[in-house]
C-alpha cells in the first residue's frame, strides 16, 4: 500500500513538472466538451511520442474511396515557426504548427470539384481529439494565404494547403473565448423527416 501511495504520488509529481496530464480515461463527449481553440501556448515541447500520437490518428481518418490525399507538414524548426507567424497571426506562438495540405494529383474528384478540404477536415479533427486526449491545445486556422505558405515553404506545385493547426500546452492564462460557449440548440441545426 505504502509502494502505490508513493508511486501515486511521484506520477503525480512527475505529471506537475512535465505539464503532462496523467491519462484520465475520457470518453469522446468528454473529450469533446473539454476542446476549445488554444490562442495562447507555452513552449513546453510536445515531444515526439505525442506528436506520432496525434499523427498516427489522423492517419486513420476516413478519406474519399481511401485514398488518403493528405500530406501534413510539421512545422516546428524556428525557422519555420519564424516563416509561419509572419504569414499569419494566427500561429499564436505555438511549438508546433501543423500545415495540412491535399495532393491534387490523386484527390477524389468528380464534376470539377473534389473531397480534399473535407478529406483534411476529418484527418484535421481525429488529430485535434487526439492533441485534446493527450493534454495539449490546438486551433482551427482558415486565416492564411494558400499561395503566400505554399510558396514560402516551397511546397510541390501539387500539394495544396487546407489548414492550419497550431498545436501545443495550452498557456496557463488561456481560456476558452465568449464564442466557445454560444452553441446553438439542436432544434436550430436538426431536423427529422
Ligand atoms: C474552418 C474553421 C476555420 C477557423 N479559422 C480560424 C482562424 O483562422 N483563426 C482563429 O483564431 N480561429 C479559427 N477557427 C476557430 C473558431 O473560431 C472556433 O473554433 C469557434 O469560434 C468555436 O470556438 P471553440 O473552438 O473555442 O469552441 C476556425 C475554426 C474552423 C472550424
Amino acid at each position: 500500500m505504502k509502494k502505490l501511495i508513493t508511486f501515486a504520488l511521484a506520477a503525480t509529481m512527475l505529471a506537475a513538472c512535465t505539464n503532462n496530464p496523467v491519462p484520465q480515461n475520457k470518453s469522446f463527449m468528454d473529450l469533446a466538451r473539454q476542446r476549445y481553440a488554444v490562442r495562447e501556448y507555452a513552449q513546453t515541447p510536445i515531444g515526439q511520442t505525442k506528436l506520432d500520437s496525434i499523427l498516427e490518428a489522423g492517419r486513420l481518418a476516413p478519406t474519399a474511396r481511401n485514398v488518403q490525399p493528405q500530406h501534413i507538414y510539421v512545422l516546428q524548426s524556428p525557422e519555420a515557426i519564424a516563416k509561419i507567424n509572419e504569414l499569419t497571426r494566427c500561429a499564436y506562438g505555438a511549438p508546433v504548427v501543423f500545415l495540412v495540405c491535399f495532393d491534387t494529383d490523386s484527390v477524389w474528384t468528380r464534376n470539377g470539384s473534389n473531397s480534399g478540404d473535407m478529406d483534411c477536415s476529418i484527418v484535421g479533427t481525429h488529430m485535434m481529439m487526439e492533441a485534446t486526449e493527450l493534454g495539449l491545445g490546438t486551433c482551427w486556422v482558415k486565416y492564411f494565404d494558400p499561395e503566400e505558405v505554399a510558396t514560402a515553404f516551397e511546397l510541390p506545385a501539387n500539394h495544396k494547403p487546407s489548414f492550419l493547426m497550431p498545436c501545443g500546452y495550452a498557456a496557463e492564462t488561456s481560456k476558452p473565448s465568449d464564442k466557445h460557449f454560444l452553441r446553438k440548440p439542436l432544434s436550430e441545426t436538426v431536423t427529422y423527416k
